[in-house]
Parts: C-alpha cells; structure tokens; sequence
C-alpha cells in the first residue's frame, strides 16, 4: 500500500516481501514475567520492559506497511495475579495511554480498546475512552493499534451476542438474517478484517481465549522468544514463515 512510509526505516523487512504482508497481525505479549525471574528482577520490570516492546513493534509494523496490529495485554482472567502486579501492569498502561493520547495523531496511528473497559480503574478507562474519541477524529490512513485489555474472546461473543439480542427483541434484527457477517459487526473487533497471523512468543502453544471468533483461518507461529526480547528481527522471522504458508480457507 502506498502510502506507508517505508522510508522511515530503511532496514524495515529485510527478506521479507513486502507486497505480501498480513494485513493484520494479533500478538500475544507472553513472557514478560519469566524474563524478569531470569535476572532476577520483579516481574514488574519484565512488564515494563514489555511495555517498551510493545512500542517498537507497533512502530516497526507501521513502519513496513502492517496496517493492523492487536495485542493482548490484559485478559479477564489476569485480575487473579496478585493485587501489586496487577496495579503495576494498570500503572504502565496509564503511562503508555498517555503517550498515545499525545503521539497519536503526529505519529499515524489509530487505537481501539478490544475487552470490556467497565472494571478497569476509572482513570485508565477514562484514559481508554479519551483515546478512542480523539481516534475517532483522526482522518486519514493510519496504523491500527487495538489493545486487548480485560478482553476474553468468549466474553467478547458473549457481549456480542447480547448485544445483537437486544436488537431482535427490539426489532432491529431477525434471527433468521443471523449471518457470520452480520455477528461481526457486534464484535470488538467490527469492522477490521480478521488476523491473518497471531504470534505468540515465551513457548506457550495455545491461543489463551485471545480472539477465538476472528482467528478461525489465522496462521499461528509460536517461537520461545520471550516478549521483552521479541525484535523486529523476529516479527521477519514469523513474517517470512507466514509467506511460506499456503492459506486454502478451507479449498484445496
Ligand atoms: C504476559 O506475561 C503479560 C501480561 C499479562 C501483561 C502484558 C502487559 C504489558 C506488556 C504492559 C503494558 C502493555 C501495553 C500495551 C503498553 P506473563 O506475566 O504471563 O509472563 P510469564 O508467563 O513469563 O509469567
């Protein structure tokens, strides 16, 4: 696509063909808490060294021309981590959001929440709220950023799914005219085309209820990297995998 600035980045892709990128790529930030065990650091520092990943990797995938980019960084379940980690991941969050509010615009991006933002910490929903307003906004092509946070994908279908039978009682849908396309449209994730490539790094194979509905034809690459350690030079590495990979969607 030609109006991503690939100049920015001379290095960006490096073996990889860029004219046949994923359109959008879903990432599980996993490992934080091992890195940190491993030098002997609190586990809030693998988060916050995450946190750091988390910008360069939306800065390379910008950069080289992804114009979709999700990644989990809370779940509905991670409210079970003890109460300091969990302030500590919500703290970081804040400071990023903050960031984001600021550089959005100037930078090319867009963001979207993906999770149900009603538990979160009245100030870092308000953060999230303030973010997606002034995304709403924005005009013009930009790098889709959505962050999953207390996102579960069944919780997502199951918000979705109250939602679309709110309409049928009030007389909006039929049930008959219940299609794929049209559930799509109750998900987080409406309107954006579906991951066609999910990573996810630290060595766990599992996708962990991280968009269950969207990823039914995603290629999956899974590498022992741990997040903080993930570079661009891995994002290559899952990238020129992924182009090695026939995708049939069920032909032959
Ligand atoms: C998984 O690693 C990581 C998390 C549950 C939190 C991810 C949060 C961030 C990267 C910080 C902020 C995010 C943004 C978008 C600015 P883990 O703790 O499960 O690692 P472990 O499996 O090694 O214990």
């Amino acid at each position: 696509m030609a109006f991503w600035n690939r100049k920015k980045n001379p290095a960006a892709g490096e073996g990889v063909d860029l004219s046949r990128l994923p359109r959008h790529v879903g990432i599980i930030m996993d490992g934080n808490g091992r890195w940190a065990k491993k030098r002997g650091l609190p586990r809030t520092a693998g988060h916050a060294a995450g946190a750091e990943t988390f910008r360069t990797i939306a800065y390379y995938c910008r950069d080289i021309g992804i114009p979709y980019l999700t990644v989990y960084a809370f779940s509905t379940e991670n409210w079970k981590r003890p109460a300091e980690e969990v302030s500590a991941i919500m703290d970081l969050l804040g400071k990023y959001l903050q960031e984001v509010l600021e550089k959005m615009e100037r930078d090319g991006f867009r963001v979207r929440f993906f999770g149900d933002l009603d538990p979160l910490p009245p100030a870092l929903r308000g953060l999230c709220l303030q973010a997606e307003e002034k995304a709403a906004g924005l005009t013009g092509q930009r790098h889709q950023v959505n962050i999953c946070l207390n996102y579960g994908g069944r919780d997502e279908i199951l918000r979705a799914a109250r939602a679309w039978g709110r309409e049928v009682l009030a007389g909006r849908q039929s049930i008959d005219d219940l299609t794929d396309e049209v559930f799509s449209r109750y998900l987080d994730s409406r309107g954006m085309p579906d991951p066609d490539l999910i990573i996810r790094p630290s060595g766990e194979l599992r996708l962990s209820n991280f968009l269950p509905w969207q990823s039914a034809y995603a290629e999956l690459y899974f590498t022992d990297v741990l997040w903080p350690d993930f570079t661009p030079g891995v994002l290559d590495q899952a990238l020129l995998a992924y182009q090695g990979r026939q995708r049939r969607f069920g032909g032959v």
